[in-house]
């Protein structure tokens, strides 16, 4: 069973414990709870790469815009520590809201180019939150590595930027998106779908296939991908609307001409669910 820790303080002192008398190497899984098989896939990596492994988990109330899945985020602590028991974890780091946020935090991170684009022009405020939570996390637990997944690839070029420019000392390991046997990458969200919505959701990984088809036919423009991948995806019954289709490279600079190793970036509205996901060009042997 992995230690439950509820403050700061405690997990901040075994993991000085673990890494200053025992000569531990720590790796931190940030996450929100649900864990699901992407999360297995944090978990597991960072159990090859440290001597123990620490989940946090933490629905960050500051990355929600006031009209988002807040309060129907799903949630089950007990659930989530017995996916970490059977995954090996050492331990598990859930703070109150109280906690982490004795105050409401003054503090804003703004990231030049990278918070407006993408998700942060759909989702004003949301990387604000997801960078001070990541912050605090990475500063509460001082890990060595901490593990996020490519399906929200944006946050990670986003964590990734905020580690480089504030030189703290942690390395981001970034871990391959898990899909389901259907297609469908992994996310807490899925469970809001009905049967029909999670058939309408797979035209997300299906317009990948199909856009990698196109590309490997000549079709380099992204215009016309972008179009190709729209059109494929409306047609699903309950697809409600698209936020964005874009291909940029991997920094998430748009591109005009798709090459290998650039990505395709979506989010979706299937039902009342929104929906993200996304694509390196060149991954599929079709
Ligand atoms: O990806 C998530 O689950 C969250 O955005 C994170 C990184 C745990 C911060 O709340």
């Amino acid at each position: 069973m992995p230690t439950l820790f509820r403050k700061s303080k405690e997990i901040r002192n075994y993991v000085r414990l673990q890494k200053c008398e025992n000569g531990r190497s720590i790796g931190l899984v940030p996450t929100m709870g649900y864990l699901h098989d992407g999360h297995r896939e944090l978990i597991r990596q960072s159990k090859i790469q440290n001597d123990l492994t620490i989940v946090s988990i933490y629905v960050n109330p500051l990355q929600f815009g006031k009209d988002e899945d807040f309060g129907r985020y799903p949630r089950d602590l007990e659930r989530d520590i017995l996916v970490c028991e059977e995954e090996g974890v050492d331990a598990v780091f859930a703070p109150s809201d109280e906690e982490m946020y004795p105050e409401s935090p003054v503090v804003n991170i703004h990231m030049e180019g990278l918070s407006d684009i993408l998700e942060g022009k759909f989702r004003p405020g949301h990387f604000n939150g997801v960078c001070v939570v990541v912050l605090k996390l990475l500063n509460i637990v001082q890990p060595d590595r901490a593990y996020f997944g490519e399906k929200d690839y944006q946050q990670l070029k986003v964590v990734q930027r905020l580690v480089k420019d504030l030189s703290l000392p942690v390395e981001i390991v970034p871990v391959r998106t898990v899909r389901d046997t259907d297609g469908l990458a992994f996310s807490s969200r899925n469970t809001y779908l009905s049967p029909e919505e999670r058939e309408s959701a797979l035209s997300l990984y299906k317009s990948f296939l199909l856009a990698e088809k196109f590309i490997k036919s000549g079709n380099t423009q992204a215009d016309l991908i972008k179009e190709v991948i729209r059109d494929f995806i409306l047609r699903h019954p309950h697809v409600r609307k698209i936020d964005y289709v874009e291909i940029t490279d991997e920094d998430l600079r748009p591109v005009q001409e798709v090459r290998e190793g650039d990505r395709i970036l979506l989010a979706v509205w299937v039902g009342n669910t929104r929906l993200i996901d996304n694509w390196r060009i060149g991954n599929a042997n079709l």
